[in-house]
């Protein structure tokens, strides 16, 4: 029956699009971090600037009861059109510890739990250097000396 061929292509076409959703993750830009501590992380391309339309997200999972605390060495997105957004959990509808945009020195930024994602979205135009981060747990038991 010549029935199942629209169906066919509308299959195809579903999954070129998945494919065109998933590429920018695949494309070296995020990650999942697992250590107990790590970095440093950058922004795509640092130092030298960062490309337009991104969407990065860095998931850190250190050993269940241990915390995650954020260092930058460096910060600057541009202002009021990209952002980092730093949230408490494993997912974007967790709470939001710090949003932030323009060029700033970022204060040590501490999770409740041993999950935390960081979500990089970059608009349409102008990018800037980025940032760089590292990250530690107190988690002394799997630490390397
Ligand atoms: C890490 O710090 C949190 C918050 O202070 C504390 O509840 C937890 O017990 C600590 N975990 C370890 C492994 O030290
Ligand atoms: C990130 O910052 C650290 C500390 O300033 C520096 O040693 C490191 O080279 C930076 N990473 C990159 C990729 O530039």
């Amino acid at each position: 029956m010549a029935g199942s061929s629209p169906r066919r292509s509308e299959a195809l076409a579903l999954c070129f699009l998945v494919f065109l959703l998933v590429l920018p993750g695949v494309s070296g830009c995020g990650g999942t971090l697992t250590a107990p501590s790590g970095g440093p992380v950058t922004s795509p391309n640092y130092p030298a600037n960062y490309g337009n339309s991104l969407n990065c997200e860095w998931l850190i999972t250190v050993p269940a009861g241990s915390t995650i605390r954020l260092t930058f060495d460096s910060f600057d997105v541009e202002q009021d059109y990209d952002f980092l957004r730093i949230y408490d959990g494993d997912s974007a509808s967790a709470a939001v510890l710090q949003e932030l945009t323009g060029p700033q020195s970022v204060s040590p930024i501490v999770s409740t739990s041993n999950v935390m994602l960081l979500r990089f979205t970059s608009d349409n135009s102008e990018a800037r250097q980025g940032f760089n981060f590292s990250y530690t747990s107190n988690n002394t038991y799997g630490m390397k000396k």
